[in-house]
């Protein structure tokens, strides 16, 4: 007798949500206040019980159209997963914000909806695979943020242009297909955050931009070439991420003009040449990932000054000489990496023994005594210990070393045998 026909149990997210949906239509009714997590801040009076749906009709249907409960009043704070928002206007209160995420199953965002829906500002798609969207024109004046992570599967850059009035876009995990990113941007002039990443968009870095920028992420593409002095204009700039694209060229000395500069990541590119001293005279930096590159030279002392900083990644480049920071500097940086730079060293008159640093120690004319052992490469890390080194250094590591994930591979197995036998007991049991 082998495993008969079974019926599982439905599984416990689906039970959670049903009693989500069946208690919010039986108690916002009844209730005025639909349990609200967080006081309103002073306003009990003004808002006097209101009847049961305050959003336009128009809207309601076009809602229903998408699949969006709208049992429970949309407009009423704080909407089923924060889905919807609306404005005050009078008699009828409109949408201005929409996100759909996780959505169960392929949503096709019609023209028609879409119309009804063009006061929307802000639309979000989160992992919510959608059909490719055609934009009535009141829709495209109305919206200043767009955002699609895992939904639409393909865009073109030209499609994507037409959205002038966009302070903030977002797009992951979407093909985006276009000559360059310039041919996304050339129009978005009121532009202010930007992500495409995970897009395989190719081309090169725009020559002009629109200098409100605060974040540009252009992560995992393919675009060449090297860093424009478009870029290094945007005073604005907090955050440019770059990471795993095909750039090449020295990273420019202009970098150190990014005055507002947190966050810099030039990460797995094909960056050449040594690092800029300028890159310290970025007051506010916190985050550096200038790893697996192929970046030269000596590592500039000057970014030991750098008072922000806490993130430091500069492995895997061709770095060489002598690591010029001492302990009390390490100790700052929640993350260090410098491992996988073959003729970087370290004094071990400044630096404890006992921080594994992936690099070996220096002699005294500055060169690496031998190459670093094999243990130090093993991980492919540099992070060190955070052992009880003499100076109290306390830092972090990124990962363990190797032998334990054998061990944890058993622990796993052993578990999902141990949990089948109780599954099929529990089983037999529920048939009888
Ligand atoms: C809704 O938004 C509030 C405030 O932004 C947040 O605290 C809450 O966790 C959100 N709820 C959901 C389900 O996303
Ligand atoms: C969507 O799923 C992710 C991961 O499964 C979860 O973290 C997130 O809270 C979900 N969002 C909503 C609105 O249900
Ligand atoms: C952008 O918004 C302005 C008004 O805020 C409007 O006049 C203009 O037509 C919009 N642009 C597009 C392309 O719709
Ligand atoms: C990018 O291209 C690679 C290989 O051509 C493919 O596997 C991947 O799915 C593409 N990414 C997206 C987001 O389409
Ligand atoms: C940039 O920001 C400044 C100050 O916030 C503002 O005055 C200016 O109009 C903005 N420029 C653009 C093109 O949006
Ligand atoms: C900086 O960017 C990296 C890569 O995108 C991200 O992991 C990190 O959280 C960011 N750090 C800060 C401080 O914004
Ligand atoms: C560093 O790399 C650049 C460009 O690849 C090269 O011109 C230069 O000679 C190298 N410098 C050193 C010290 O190796
Ligand atoms: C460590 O380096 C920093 C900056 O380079 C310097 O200000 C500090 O005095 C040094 N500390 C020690 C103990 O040498
Ligand atoms: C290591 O540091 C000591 C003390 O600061 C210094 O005298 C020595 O020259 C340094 N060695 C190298 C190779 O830089």
């Amino acid at each position: 007798m082998k495993t008969p026909p079974q019926s599982p149990p439905p599984p416990p997210p689906l039970l959670i949500l049903l009693f989500l949906l069946l208690f919010t239509t039986t108690t916002t009714p009844s209730l005025s206040q639909p349990l609200p997590p967080t006081p309103a801040p002073t306003s009990p009076p003004s808002s006097k019980p209101s009847s049961p749906s305050t959003l336009d009709p128009k809207q309601v249907t076009a809602l229903q159209s998408l699949n969006i409960p709208t049992s429970k009043d949309p407009c009423a704070q704080p909407s089923l997963h924060n889905a919807t928002l609306c404005d005050s206007s009078k008699p009828f209160r409109h949408l201005i914000s929409l996100r759909l995420s996780n959505c169960s199953s392929y949503v096709a965002l019609s023209f028609t909806a879409l119309k009804s829906l063009s006061t929307i500002q802000s639309l979000q798609l989160l992992n919510c695979p959608v059909a490719p969207i055609r934009f009535p024109p009141e829709l495209i004046a109305s919206l200043r943020s767009f955002t699609s992570v895992n939904s639409l599967s393909k865009v073109s850059g030209v499609w994507l242009s037409q959205l002038e009035n966009l302070t903030d876009l977002t797009v992951s995990n979407a093909e985006v297909k276009a000559t360059g990113p310039y041919v996304i941007l050339s129009n978005m002039k009121k532009l202010r955050t930007l992500t495409i990443s995970n897009a395989n968009l190719t081309g090169s870095l725009p020559g002009h931009v629109h200098s409100n920028l605060t974040h540009i992420d252009f992560s995992g593409n393919h675009l060449k070439g090297s860093i424009p002095p478009s870029i290094t204009m945007l005073d604005s700039l907090q955050s440019l991420i770059l990471s795993s694209n095909a750039l090449t060229g020295e990273i420019p000395a202009s970098i150190g003009d990014l005055i507002s500069l947190k966050n810099l990541s030039l990460a797995s590119n094909s960056f050449s040449g040594s690092i800029p001293d300028s890159i310290s005279a970025v007051p506010g930096l916190v985050h550096l990932d200038l790893s697996s590159n192929q970046l030269n030279g000596t590592i500039p002392s000057f970014i030991s000054h750098m008072k922000s900083l806490k993130y430091l990644n500069l492995a895997n480049n061709n770095l060489r000489g002598v690591m010029p920071f001492n302990a009390s500097f390490i100790s700052k940086l929640s993350v260090l990496n410098v491992g996988g730079n073959g003729n970087l060293c370290y004094n071990h008159s400044v630096v404890s023994l006992k921080l594994k640093l992936g690099i070996s120690r220096c002699d005294k004319y500055g060169m690496p005594v031998s190459p670093p052992s094999k243990d130090s490469y093993a991980d492919d890390s540099g992070d060190y210990d955070d052992g009880d080194d003499e100076d109290g250094s306390k830092q972090k590591k990124e990962h363990h070393h190797g032998p334990n994930k054998f061990v944890l591979g058993v622990a796993i197995a052993l578990s999902s045998i141990v949990f089948l036998i109780v599954f099929l007991i529990v089983c037999s049991k529920c048939r009888r």
